[in-house]
């Protein structure tokens, strides 16, 4: 819709979702009959806010600080992607039990636990929109096959502004998490406070998920887990683009990058129309300026 290209979009339980991920394979009936368990770990977030990182830090806290070349989203696996059509991921409701997935799914929309003896946990990143919105841009324009993005990078803020790339609205994902932030299954981080402290966050997620690890291990895992030491494992991290290239998808792991992008314009209608949404949550982001 609209005068640029972007990949076809589709409502999955008032979640837009890209078309192939959903429409074609039965995502609604899949995510609705989903049993969660107890030991279960969602790693949540609106897409580049910072997911992929909190899924390789969570997974080495699981994994004792080992470095796996092992392709990230196989070793904790993309939720929404589960009934992709040629994914070569395993069956995720099949899967060994601790269960590490990564989703994109709005508070509304999550798998929740059944009962009291069954509830999963969630941890949240939230990360500034101004940052949100270029890495979204850079990685729909240059990479993801499914959204195909071709127009200049206005347009596309626009689009992040009204809610309509995909995942929605980045305001409404922030602030419905946000609200249950103390909820005791859910912890909520933002990626600014990852980038100026990992070690403080990572302690914060070991708390949360109740695992003991001595201090070396914490700094072990926040010196491997910082941008240049995750690039450096490329092969981690690669997706195949639509023009068949198989990238790294870690672009350049900033608070302040966004600058470049933005007119005076577009950042008066940013702080009113996204972050004038937050007024009174008590949500607020580290902007790098
Ligand atoms: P940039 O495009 O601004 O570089 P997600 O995984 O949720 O899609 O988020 C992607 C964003 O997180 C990208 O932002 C990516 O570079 C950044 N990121 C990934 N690993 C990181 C790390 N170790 N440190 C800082 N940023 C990281």
């Amino acid at each position: 819709d609209g005068e640029y290209r972007h990949g076809k979009a589709v409502m999955v339980r008032g979640v837009r979702m890209p078309h192939v991920y959903a429409y074609l394979t039965g995502f609604a009936e899949f995510i609705e009959n989903f049993t969660t368990k107890n030991d279960d770990v969602f790693i949540v977030g609106f897409p580049r806010s910072g997911t992929t990182w909190l899924q390789e830090v969570i997974w080495q806290i699981f994994n004792d600080g080992e470095i796996s070349r092992h392709p990230i989203g196989h070793r904790v696996q993309f939720f929404d992607e589960a009934k992709f059509p040629h994914t070569t991921q395993p069956d995720i409701t099949t899967r060994a039990s601790p269960r590490l997935m990564k989703t994109h799914q709005p508070f509304h929309a999550i798998p929740k636990g059944t009962s009291e003896n069954s509830r999963c946990k969630y941890i949240y990143v939230a990360r500034n929109p101004f940052n949100v919105v270029v890495s979204y841009y850079n990685f729909d324009l240059k990479m993801a096959p499914v959204t195909d993005y071709d127009g200049p990078f206005e347009y596309f803020a626009d689009m992040f502004i009204k809610g309509t790339t995909y995942w929605g609205s980045w305001t409404e994902h922030v602030l419905g998490w946000w609200k249950h932030k103390d909820d005791d299954n859910v912890l909520f981080l933002k990626y600014e406070d990852m980038k100026k402290d990992l070690p403080s966050q990572i302690r914060l997620i070991c708390k949360f998920l109740g695992k003991n690890i001595t201090e070396d291990m914490v700094d072990r895992i926040a010196q491997q887990c910082t941008f240049d030491a995750m690039k450096n494992n490329s092969s981690a991290y690669w997706m195949m683009t639509r023009d068949g290239e198989l990238p790294n998808f870690l672009r350049k792991g900033q608070i302040g990058g966004w600058k470049d992008y933005f007119t005076p314009e577009l950042i008066q209608r940013f702080e009113k129309e996204v972050l004038g949404k937050l007024d009174g949550s008590g949500l607020q982001f580290d902007l790098g300026r």
